[in-house]
């Protein structure tokens, strides 16, 4: 099994990526001096594939665990779902050394860690991330929160986990869609951050599509290293290092919302990523030929690199104008000056306007 250590002081914590990470769960828990009264938070299908896995570790390690189920999709990230969850916790007796485990993918992990973070004023937080977007990108940071009907992740708070297990042999049953919305955040990663992990994922993403599990580890571990570092340098988002795990997300955010969450996340990221890309080239300099690179990966990972006829262009517009990066005709953006180097620049709307309608023809 590997280790990537996450170093931000007292709230530091590892993160344990390999195949049979789940079975140490329960031994590692055990050692921590926890309550013995465990809440797992996950959803109908989690439980179905891992759910025995889990308890039986937990079991033979000394504790009670509970199953809280909540239903699958974004709709459990809800104010609605976080009162529920306290009610659980009450229900069950868990008292401030009681561990939240959130087995499952981001929905899961970023509702339960609100939750850790405010029943009694927070319980130890413990990831189970079960789909790669999860492994490589939501489960590390300590980012939680949950969705109001006015748009998404709303209301939150960072609380970091004091664990992470990345078990790769989970991601055997995941769906080939949600294999392709990791890989969109995963060629962010190497795209925005890390060129060397660029060249490696040239190499081996027909692997890492084929659930290979070696490349596998070596995939997550990578991507667990790149976000750790950056969260690391900015643990609360206000320093500017953190915003650069945004590459791809200012034009791809508002091609999700006009296309009313028809497109997934990573769908549209990749296609955001395919319009910073055009940004950078106008406006940093970025040669063609690293463009190009980047296009080719997308459409190999089988991500779409244009906005469907579907999406109205105008509904785009309008979405980026609401974003939170906009501000006097400009938007702030991620843009590339090379493979692995990125910078944070205001855009003007114009040539946002340019690039979103390029992605169109
Ligand atoms: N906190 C952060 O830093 C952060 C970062 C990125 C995304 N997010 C959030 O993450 C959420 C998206 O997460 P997601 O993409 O993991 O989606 P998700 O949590 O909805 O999981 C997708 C579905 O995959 C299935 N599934 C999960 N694991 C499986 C497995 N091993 N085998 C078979 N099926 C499995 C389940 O049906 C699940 O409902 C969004 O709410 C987003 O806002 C948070
Ligand atoms: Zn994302």
């Amino acid at each position: 099994m590997r280790t990537v250590h996450v170093k931000l002081r007292e709230r530091s914590y590892e993160i344990f990526i390999g195949s049979g990470a789940l079975n140490a769960i329960g031994p590692w828990l055990a050692k921590q001096g926890f309550s013995k009264k465990a809440l797992v938070v996950t959803v109908p299908s989690v439980k179905k594939l891992f759910g025995a896995k889990v308890e039986e570790s937990l079991c033979s390690a000394g504790f009670a665990p509970r199953f809280a189920v909540v239903p699958e999709g974004e709709g459990s990230k809800s104010l609605a779902k976080a009162i529920a969850l306290y009610g659980e916790c009450i229900r069950f007796g868990m008292d401030r050394w009681s561990p939240v485990i959130a087995l499952g993918g981001g929905v899961v992990g970023d509702l339960a860690g609100f939750v850790s973070a405010t029943f009694m004023r927070g319980l130890p937080f413990i990831q189970v991330p079960t789909t790669l977007l999860a492994q490589v990108d939501s489960s590390i940071g300590g980012k939680t929160g949950v969705d109001l009907p006015h748009g998404k992740n709303l209301v939150g708070c960072f609380y970091q986990p004091k664990a992470v297990f990345s078990d790769v042999s989970v991601l055997k049953t995941l769906p080939a869609k949600e294999v392709r919305n990791g890989l969109a955040e995963i060629i962010k990663h190497g795209a925005s951050l890390d060129a060397k992990l660029f060249s490696f994922l040239e190499h081996g993403v027909g692997k890492i599509l084929s659930l290979d599990e070696k490349a596998l580890e070596e995939t997550v571990a990578w991507n667990a290293r790149v976000k750790a570092g950056v969260v690391e340098k900015d643990e609360y988002e206000q320093k500017g290092a953190r915003m650069l795990l945004n590459f791809g997300h200012t034009v791809g955010h508002a091609v999700e919302a006009a296309s009313k969450f028809r497109l997934s996340h990573g769908e549209s990221v990749a296609i955001g990523m395919v319009g910073e890309l055009l940004l950078s080239h106008e406006l940093a300099g970025l040669d063609k030929n690293d463009s190009t690179r980047v296009i080719t990966l997308i459409e190999r990972a089988g991500l779409p690199t244009m906005i469907p006829s579907t999406v109205p262009l105008n509904a785009v517009l309008a979405a980026a104008k609401l974003d939170k990066k906009a501000r006097a005709g400009t938007i702030r953006a991620v843009l590339l000056k090379r493979i692995g180097s990125a910078f944070v620049a205001p855009v003007p709307l114009n040539d946002f306007k340019k690039a979103v309608e390029e992605l169109a023809k």
